[in-house]
């Protein structure tokens, strides 16, 4: 689906996340979300924090799994996808502090391994993701499921892309400040999902977005995986679909 702008195509996103909330509340379950970060969530998330505030839409029966962090990685480091989402969503909305799982980047390595099969294994106790928010990198990652990853990999930890590191490193302020690792989600992960939406804004993902949605389905491209699922959504503005 393809908006004229940003803001618009994220108001549509949070109205279907606000419903798909308050349709969980009336039948008394929990409504589990799938989260990620990057910019292109961060209207969304804004959204959101606006319908909290001035609608009273409640996040009490919300669940929600984070895709990913980098690794190694401390919660006060405001590079932290774990500080990101509490400035970006939930420092600002009524979610019950218990209810929120990130991966986290201080487990030591000897834990590492268990720790992310625990993760796996909490989203499926949850009964799986109901809604799954994603993000693209330039390489195609969704999560930080990096060209190579398998159509079954789970929870685990994986070692970035170049590119992915390049683009972060404005705001590590510099390259070697890029962690070399990360704890992600893995595409059977973020394919359990009962729904999926992908947002990408702006002409520097337009490449991608063609590869993603007309390419061949290939481990090259980690996000071509979804053409797979049944219930994805790509909600896009009008560079991000330019070479479509
Ligand atoms: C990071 C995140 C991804 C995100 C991507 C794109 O690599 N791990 O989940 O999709 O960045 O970020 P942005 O939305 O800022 O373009």
């Amino acid at each position: 689906v393809i908006f004229s702008n940003s803001k618009e195509g994220s108001i549509k996103v949070a109205r279907e996340i606000a419903d798909l909330i308050i349709s969980k509340k009336t039948k008394g379950k929990l409504c589990v979300l799938g989260l990620a970060t990057g910019s292109s969530p961060v209207k969304v998330y804004e959204e959101l924090v606006r319908m909290h505030k001035e609608e009273g839409l409640s996040f009490k029966n919300v669940v929600t799994f984070n895709l990913d962090e980098y690794y190694p990685m401390t919660k006060e480091n405001i590079q932290s996808y774990y500080y990101f989402m509490h400035q970006h969503l939930f420092d600002h909305i009524d979610i019950l502090p218990e209810n929120i799982n990130i991966p986290d980047g201080t487990v030591s390595v000897d834990d590492l391994h268990q720790y992310c099969i625990d993760y796996e294994n909490a989203i499926d106790q949850k009964g799986g993701i109901d809604l799954q928010l994603l993000g693209i990198g330039r390489t195609g990652h969704i999560g930080f499921n990096e060209p190579g990853s398998h159509f079954n990999s789970e929870t685990r930890s994986i070692i970035l892309d170049s590119i992915t590191r390049f683009d972060a490193a404005p705001s590590f302020l510099g390259i070697e400040n890029v962690p070399k690792k990360a704890i992600t989600m893995g595409i059977k992960t973020v394919r359990k999902a009962k729904r999926i939406i992908l947002l990408a804004w702006g002409q520097n993902k337009s490449s991608i977005i063609k590869s993603t949605i007309e390419g061949e389905i290939s481990s090259k491209v980690p996000a071509t995986y979804l053409q797979r699922h049944n219930s994805t959504t790509f909600i896009l503005d009008i560079e991000a679909a330019s070479e479509l």
